[in-house]
């Protein structure tokens, strides 16, 4: 089979900014599991693998297997070696060009061989890497490229990290004379009023065996998409063989600023000139693109974060990068329906737990105005697992993190980077200070404009405060322990600190929330991810330490972030209760949650077991001035928003019906209202497509919620009925899901238990028109029936 990349030139998603001519080369590629000899060879026939388009997470289909290598931290999901295929022709047009192939992650060790021939091996499956293949195509047949992707040594990971190519797939075609690698770096060195100074250098190699000279040339395009000006640099010389930076500086009048929740963007479209002997312009040798924002960022010291001239309190979550029941080849809608849910709760900040993301996941927190700590590693030389990164750390380390901060940089939403999570190499100050010495300097050299943490484990246990390690950081980053963080700024107020990872309870943000010095927080977590379950133990394939769920439904705890951290009004009815399944935590001694199978906490419904009279402890959170809750209309009396932020409550002798609250502002006007009623016998499903039409493509997924209700429409919160799924027409299921932490079913299954009488049924097209129908049927419930039009 040979696909021809003609036409496919960057008319397809996955194509982040990039130099030369960048062609989406995911698809038509065959796949098949273990280990095959020859695989890497021509001849070794491939008949019989199996058809598969990229991104691509082999391990994702299961089945979870409480005995899999990958144990509870890899969600019990199976692991090994795939191999993956793909046959090509290049037109004729590119002969003498040069071609490299791009690949951002291969879950793990990845090897990569175009027509027999190895052209490059990366352990690290996080990483964007891109190997030259020019001198191994053929120009008068097909060429093939195969891949094997190798997570068979276990356990190798503390969270789901997928298997496969999971990510997307290029192919970069340019000329003699091209940009480096992400050789492209835009910043924004001075902006006021009325102007920004624009700064773009892109390092540009000489292949040719002459010198050359040559200028660049920029021009820039607006958020509005309008042109907002041109300037070009001056002319350098490009020694044969040499990589040279060449520059060019420029302005733009009254600029819209990137800002949070504005993503505001700017491109800048790059021309590598030639300079013939008058010195006037020539030939194009090169293009390139580069997306950014104007932004002004800064640590302080005593006031932590500032953007744009404001002070700003970070409200962030740390996400692992699985997309739930995607697992790690996540499409760009269920990235951004899961940041725009986090965005409603209050959450301006994300922390890549704990590793490069793809590019277009950053893309989106551009888009979204999401600001961002890009993590780079979980490890270093001391091992979390026995088979994890720590046994390619010295060797590979500088390479991973300069691709890393080199493909990122242009990314308004990037404001720090950290080089680790709770670095076990700490107690060892002398093996950890050398290392932060050889990282820290390679993102401060490839990117000055931004400060490098990293995340503290324990600061004070193994010395970090006084042997001078937290020093070395531009931000002094710390997991947990909130006032121990606050105690080092007040021992060296010159320290700037920023809490990494936290606990989501009022005593671990009140610290933050009344220190100014702390530029804010990361929690733990934003969403449930798969795996991190070994300690909780089978059934759990997921960590549910999320504001959400897997499929994005927000949780109690959720809406109590809410009432503290969203501008637009909030309030929400929960009740308190002994027993909670799932959605419970516990404190370790490390003050760190863990899951645990039962626990005390709060539902938000008003359907209590217990039909009788009794008293319900019920728990308004809300960021209003003034409550006031009713009952079956009745007031039960207006109440003041607590000054420490905690629930406002009520003992309300219980009746069935409806609860009801409202929301103050400081006239007395009504801003915001939640109400819950009480749910009759399951009677029926329930079906809300949250879109009218998607289009066809990877990234686009349609979303269907699924509720099983009573006779009026509520839905039974303790309803766990099996539920089976059907899509006709012009779709077909992606993924069906309902974010419970133990059921172990795979998510292609169309059939599943309703959990808290809610799925997730998720569709894309498979025609590019017509109509996707969607059934479910429930024992005993009445059918439902929803429709998603295929946009053209
Ligand atoms: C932290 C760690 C996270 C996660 C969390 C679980 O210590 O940095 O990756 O494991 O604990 O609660």
């Amino acid at each position: 089979m040979a696909v021809s990349i003609v036409g496919m030139a960057a008319l397809l998603a996955g194509l982040p900014a990039a130099a030369g001519e960048a062609r989406n080369f995911d698809a038509g590629w065959t796949f098949a599991k273990g280990d095959i000899a020859g695989a890497e060879q021509v001849a070794t026939p491939m008949a019989d693998w199996q058809k598969v388009d990229l991104p691509h997470d082999w391990s994702i289909a299961g089945p979870f297997d409480q005995y899999a290598p990958a144990t509870g931290s890899g969600g019990w999901l199976p692991t090994g070696v795939a191999w993956y295929r793909k046959s090509f022709t290049l037109p004729a047009a590119d002969k003498g060009k040069r071609v490299f192939i791009e690949l951002d992650g291969v879950m793990d060790r990845g090897g990569v061989w175009i027509n027999g021939m190895h052209v490059g091996h990366r352990p690290n499956g996080y990483s964007s890497v891109r190997y030259e293949i020019t001198d191994h195509l053929k120009w008068d047949g097909d060429n093939v490229i195969s891949v094997r992707a190798d997570t068979t040594a276990q356990p190798a990971s503390r969270w789901y990290a997928g298997g496969g190519i999971y990510r997307h797939v290029r192919l970069i075609v340019t000329g003699d004379v091209h940009v480096d690698g992400h050789g492209t770096y835009v910043t924004t060195p001075k902006i006021d009023a009325n102007n920004a100074t624009v700064k773009v250098e892109s390092a540009i190699i000489n292949r040719t065996t002459s010198e050359k000279t040559a200028h660049i040339e920029v021009s820039l395009t607006g958020p509005d998409g309008k042109p907002a000006g041109t300037f070009k640099g001056g002319t350098l010389t490009l020694p044969a063989g040499r990589s040279v930076k060449l520059s060019a500086e420029g302005a733009i009048n009254n600029p819209k600023l990137w800002d949070i929740g504005q993503g505001n963007l700017y491109t800048a479209s790059l021309k590598i000139v030639s300079d013939n002997s008058s010195g006037s312009g020539g030939e194009t040798l090169e293009t390139d693109t580069a997306t950014f924002g104007v932004r002004q960022i800064e640590f302080r010291a005593d006031t932590g974060f500032w953007i744009n001239g404001r002070n700003v309190k970070l409200k962030g979550t740390a996400i692992h990068a699985d997309g739930g029941a995607f697992g790690m080849a996540v499409p760009l809608s269920f990235y951004e329906r899961r940041l725009k849910g986090l965005q409603a709760l209050g959450v301006n900040a994300i922390r890549t737990a704990h590793h490069p993301f793809s590019p277009e996941f950053l893309d989106l927190c551009d888009k979204l105005g999401i600001v961002v700590m890009n993590e780079a590693f979980d490890m270093w030389t001391v091992a979390k697992n026995p088979y994890d990164y720590h046994l390619f750390f010295t060797d590979w380390s500088s390479i991973d993190a300069r691709d890393f901060v080199k493909r990122d940089r242009n990314h308004p939403s990037v404001v720090i980077w950290s080089i680790g999570n709770e670095i076990h190499d700490t107690p060892y100050p002398v093996v950890a200070k050398s290392i932060i010495a050889r990282l820290k300097p390679i993102f401060n050299t490839e990117d000055p404009s931004r400060p490098v943490t990293m995340a503290l484990f324990r600061p004070n246990t193994s010395g970090d405060y006084k042997n001078g390690l937290a020093d070395m950081l531009d931000v002094v980053g710390q997991n947990y322990r909130e006032n121990e963080l606050t105690q080092a700024h007040k021992d060296k107020p010159t320290r700037k600190i920023i809490g990494t990872e936290n606990g989501k309870n009022r005593a671990n943000w009140l610290p933050v929330r009344d220190y100014a010095p702390y530029a804010g927080m990361f929690l733990w977590t934003g969403a449930d991810y798969l795996g991190e379950a070994d300690r909780a133990g089978w059934p759990f394939i997921s960590n549910p330490s999320g504001l959400v769920d897997r499929t994005d439904a927000v949780k109690p705890i959720g809406w109590e972030r809410a009432s503290w951290w969203a501008e637009t009004p909030v309030a929400r009815i929960g009740r308190r209760v002994t027993e909670v399944i799932d959605t419970s935590e516990l404190p370790t001694m490390v003050g760190i949650a863990m899951p645990q199978p039962k626990g005390p906490g709060v539902l938000n419904d008003w359907t209590p077991a217990d039909q009788a009279a009794h008293t319900e402890k019920v728990e308004i959170v809300a960021n209003t001035p003034e409550v006031e809750l009713f009952l079956n209309g009745k007031s039960l009396g207006r109440k003041p928003k607590n000054a420490d932020d905690s629930a406002i409550k009520y003992d309300v002798h219980y009746a069935p019906g409806m609860i009801r609250v409202v929301g103050y502002d400081a006239s007395g006007k009504v801003v915001t209202q939640d109400e819950l009623k009480t749910a009759g016998k399951p009677a029926a499903v329930r079906l809300e497509a949250e879109q009218k039409s998607i289009a066809r493509g990877f990234d686009h997924v349609g979303y269907i919620r699924v509720q099983v209700v009573d006779a009026k429409g509520v839905r039974v919160p303790d309803a766990a009925h099996k539920l089976t799924v059907s899509v006709e027409g012009a779709g077909q299921l992606a993924a069906f899901d309902n974010g419970s932490p133990t059921d172990s079913t795979v998510f292609s299954s169309p059939v599943r238990n309703a959990w808290n009488g809610r799925a997730l049924v998720m569709v894309r097209a498979i025609d590019s028109k017509g109509a996707i129908k969607v059934k479910v049927t429930g024992e005993g419930l009445t059918p439902a029936t929803a429709t998603i039009d295929v946009k053209e």
